[in-house]
């Protein structure tokens, strides 16, 4: 049976463990260019163990971002930055992986910690945000959205292929499509969102008709080597909303489109979600169980899963890949930790050997090495819908 410490093969790609440094925004470009932040940022955590790393959403054009100080592979000039960050995650045995992403009717905002709010059109940092119908987000996110016309939908694919190619080119050996979190892709998905009344809008069929285009021209332009995976926003929370049953059908029209991984989150395409599983480690990971069960393919999930026996348990009950944001963040040695708690014969050996052979060698008072003890396992529910839980307040972090 695979654990978290097994390594995992999609297509021409082998992975050293199932931990995923999940894509975090981190607000730290200039004109969407990576820099020696970025190089830290991965580099740090492919030393300490990750097996696939992402930075963050990358915008497929200006207008795909979230704020002015995000991420982009919309210009060849960007290029080079984020190759230095492939060749260190490379040379630390990493994989990296990237997701491309267009913010839609959530872009043209300020960082969180300055509010997260949208700014008009007219602010010196802002722009019109497009989207698959004009409905605005709503809340904090207020500004007429400019509904794409199928002309402008072809221009989007076009600049999802470009930009895969520019990955290609950047050292990424995987290729995820962001469609959750309230974005252009969750956004298609969404009727709460999506209320058009052509081709692209509807039957479930209709609104998934962008993804499926979308991953045949990043598919046709990428090697058959190079996994094309996705995050989805599976299930909007909300009544009038996108369900799991539509979410499985989807991942099975999907999966005819060349996917390979489904990554399942939620949708984030309302303030009003009437109910969240944001804070239960069973939430999204019973929902991505029911995904690799009933569409036959490989599964991802995030949200709650740091306690090291939780990934765990997770991996054992089937789970593919067990994506980590936050714990990357508070410790970017996650795996080495996470593999001396459960028990792993030889855990220092994930780390490069300049740091291991001092692990393993030096001899002085062990515990003074400083490991963070973990936090106890929770209790872990596979069978929970993740539907039940108490409301919670919206999530900042829905990036
Ligand atoms: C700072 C920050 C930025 C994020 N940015 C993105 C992003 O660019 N793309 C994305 O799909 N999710 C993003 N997320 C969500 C994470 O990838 C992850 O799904 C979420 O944090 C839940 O996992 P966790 O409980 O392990 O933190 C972000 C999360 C954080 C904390």
């Amino acid at each position: 049976m695979a654990d978290l410490f097994s390594p995992f093969t999609l297509k021409g790609v082998t992975l050293r463990n199932r931990i995923v440094m999940s894509p975090m925004t981190m607000y730290r470009s200039v004109d969407g260019h990576a820099n020696d932040f970025h190089v830290m940022h991965l580099g740090a955590r492919a030393a300490g163990g990750f097996g696939l790393l992402f930075p963050e959403q990358i915008a497929i054009t200006p207008d795909g971002r979230t704020t002015v100080h995000c991420g982009g592979l919309y210009d060849d000039s960007q290029i080079a930055g984020w190759k230095r960050t492939t060749d260190i995650v490379k040379s630390m045995g990493g994989v990296s992986a990237i997701q491309l992403g267009h913010t839609g009717r959530k872009g043209s905002a300020v960082a969180p910690w300055e509010g997260g709010h949208q700014i008009a059109a007219d602010h010196p940092e802002g722009w019109e945000c497009r989207g698959p119908s004009a409905v605005p987000y709503g809340a904090d996110h207020p500004h007429p959205v400019h509904e794409l016309t199928v002309a402008e939908i072809a221009e989007v694919h076009q600049a999802y292929a470009e930009t895969a190619v520019r990955a290609v080119e950047a050292g990424y050996e995987w290729i995820e499509m962001h469609y959750a979190h309230g974005y252009l892709g969750a956004s298609f998905f969404s009727p709460l969102a999506n209320q058009r009344t052509d081709q692209y809008g509807g039957s479930l069929e209709n609104r998934v008709r962008f993804h499926t285009e979308a991953l045949d021209a990043v598919r046709s332009v990428i090697p058959e080597r190079i996994p094309l995976t996705m995050r989805l926003g599976a299930d909007d929370l909300h009544p009038a909303g996108a369900t799991m049953d539509e979410a499985v059908a989807a991942i099975s029209l999907m999966k005819e489109h060349g996917l390979d991984l489904a990554d399942i989150s939620a949708g984030f395409n309302t303030p009003d979600m009437d109910g969240t599983p944001l804070g239960e480690p069973s939430g999204f990971l019973a929902r991505a169980l029911r995904v690799k069960r009933e569409a036959g393919l490989p599964v991802g999930v995030s949200w709650n899963l740091g306690v090291p026996a939780n990934a765990e348990r997770a991996v054992q009950a089937g789970l593919d890949l067990v994506f980590l944001g936050r714990p990357a963040l508070a410790n970017p040695h996650w795996p080495v930790w996470a593999a001396r708690e459960l028990g792993h014969p030889s855990p220092f050996d994930l780390v490069p050997e300049d740091y291991s052979w001092w692990l393993k060698n030096f001899r002085g008072h062990a515990p003074s090495i400083g490991w963070p003890e973990p936090a106890p396992a929770a209790e872990i529910d596979l069978d929970a819908a993740g539907t039940g839980v108490p409301h919670q307040q919206r999530s900042r972090v829905d990036a």
